[in-house]
């Protein structure tokens, strides 16, 4: 057992603790926001995260679980310290805003009097691992008995309590044999169940996740942008992700076409790195990553042109139906999602566009409030002239169109995720359209 600290107590950070608390961890989750740690500590989370409720409640009740905003607290209970604050990206720039990492370190630094390990989970630009390093030596107490570790996270939303728990891989960037060892310990559990681990330099493990998360959004824009050939040829890219995904080396997973990538990691990870590669001065060999993002966005346009057309070359006073509003499915994080994008667009040139969203409402009403929002999917969809399907819930997928009968003014259905089943819904007499597709 290692008692850890938890610093930023978002999606990562909170998940990461209640993780390492059912490994069997000591552990101290901190957070600046007052409000966000009274949830935590009264066993509710913040935000939707499938599993992670159970996970807090049994690291709070067993006792390994605890949660407080005082630095000092954290730096008396804890030898280890995760820094799993958030790195957005700047406001009017590309690159990575480093103010919660900087601030959390500082704080940190200025409690540490005796042997720590401070371990970096946040997703930051190359070079920061070994200045922060600099850092934790000149002010801390304790000086070079502070050591850095860099051990980058991949959890996914919606599955975040899983790769907690049950990685495909665990990247240990360090500077000495007892910080690995240390590490090794903690993850000790998760080691032995043959997880692999990855040992390396700090410069290697910071472009790790920004190398995973560049593929990533790589691959889906090489399908999306198949989609673009697929409009203009009348080929189908649904069928051809099938017919490329039969590949090994290529694979299904990632190459689903649609409205594109959005959420707190993907977009602005790309664009912080390509902002770091021109300060280090290699920005060619990521420029393609421009064009990644650029044909990420011209979905979103897309698919307002596609509901345009639909409804006869006129959004005044259409009714659109909006269906998903969270950035991806089984998440209520809204942050880039593309699916506010295409409504607040159309809302703009006159529609009245009506939101649903299993989860993600009040935070959508919340951003959004110029938005109109409704409490289910049928609701959002009567009177509507289309139905715009943009994020892909089993609720959405799985639903019946006969239950729509009387609902609608129109059956028109615009699927942007290429998610519902089109010939049930041309079944029922609707005109089934979606991205890339006949
Ligand atoms: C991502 C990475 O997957 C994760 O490893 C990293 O730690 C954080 O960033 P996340 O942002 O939770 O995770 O979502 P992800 O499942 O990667 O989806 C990102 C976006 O891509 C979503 O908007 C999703 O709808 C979209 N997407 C995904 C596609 O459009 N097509 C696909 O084939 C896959």
């Amino acid at each position: 057992m290692t008692r850890l600290s938890v610093i930023g107590t978002g999606y990562l950070g909170a998940t990461h603790a209640a993780g390492m608390a059912e490994l069997g961890h000591q552990v101290t989750g901190l957070d600046v926001d007052k409000e966000k740690i009274d949830r935590l500590q009264a066993g509710e989370v913040p935000f939707f995260e499938p599993e992670l409720e159970q996970l807090l409640q049994r690291g709070l009740a067993g006792g390994r679980l605890t949660f407080t905003t005082s630095y000092e607290e954290v730096a008396a209970n804890a030898d280890v310290h995760f820094v799993c604050v958030g790195t957005p990206q700047q406001y009017g720039s590309d690159a990575a805003d480093l103010r919660y990492v900087e601030e959390s370190i500082g704080s940190l630094a200025r409690e540490l009097d005796r042997p720590s390990l401070v371990v970096g989970k946040s997703t930051v630009p190359a070079g920061t691992a070994v200045r922060l390093a600099g850092r934790l030596h000149e002010e801390s107490p304790a000086g070079t008995d502070v050591e850095l570790a860099w051990n980058p996270e991949f959890l996914r939303e919606g599955y975040a309590v899983q790769d907690t728990l049950r990685p495909d891989r665990l990247v240990f960037g360090v500077d000495s044999a007892s910080a690995e060892q240390q590490l090794r310990e903690i993850y000790a559990p998760i080691i032995e169940a043959s997880c692999p681990v990855v040992v390396t330099d700090f410069a290697t493990a910071e472009l790790v996740k920004v190398a995973a998360n560049s593929f990533l959004a790589t691959k889906i824009s090489f399908i999306n942008a198949m989609a673009e050939v697929c409009e203009t040829t009348g080929a189908d890219v649904s069928m051809l992700a099938e017919a490329l995904g039969h590949d090994d080396r290529i694979g299904r997973r990632f190459l689903h076409p649609g409205l594109g990538f959005g959420g707190g990691c993907l977009p602005k990870d790309i664009r912080a790195f390509m902002a770091r590669a021109e300060e280090l001065g290699v920005v060619q060999a990521v420029a393609f990553l421009r064009e990644v993002d650029a044909i990420n966005m011209r979905r979103r346009a897309r698919t307002v042109d596609l509901a345009v057309e639909e409804l006869g070359g006129s959004t005044a006073g259409a009714h659109v139906a909006v269906w998903g509003a969270a950035f991806k499915p089984n998440s209520d994080d809204i942050r880039d999602s593309p699916a506010l994008d295409v409504a607040t667009t159309l809302q703009s040139r006159g529609a009245r566009v009506v939101v649903y969203d299993p989860e993600a409402m009040a935070n959508a009403r919340r951003s959004y409030p110029q938005l109109t929002y409704a409490d289910s999917a049928v609701a959002a969809a009567t009177e509507a002239d289309l139905i715009l399907h943009l994020t892909e819930w089993s609720e959405f997928r799985t639903l019946d169109p006969a239950v729509l009968e009387g609902v609608v003014r129109e059956r028109r259905i615009l699927d942007g995720r290429n998610a519902l089943d089109a010939d049930r819904w041309r079944a029922s007499g609707w005109s089934y359209r979606a991205l890339g597709r006949r």
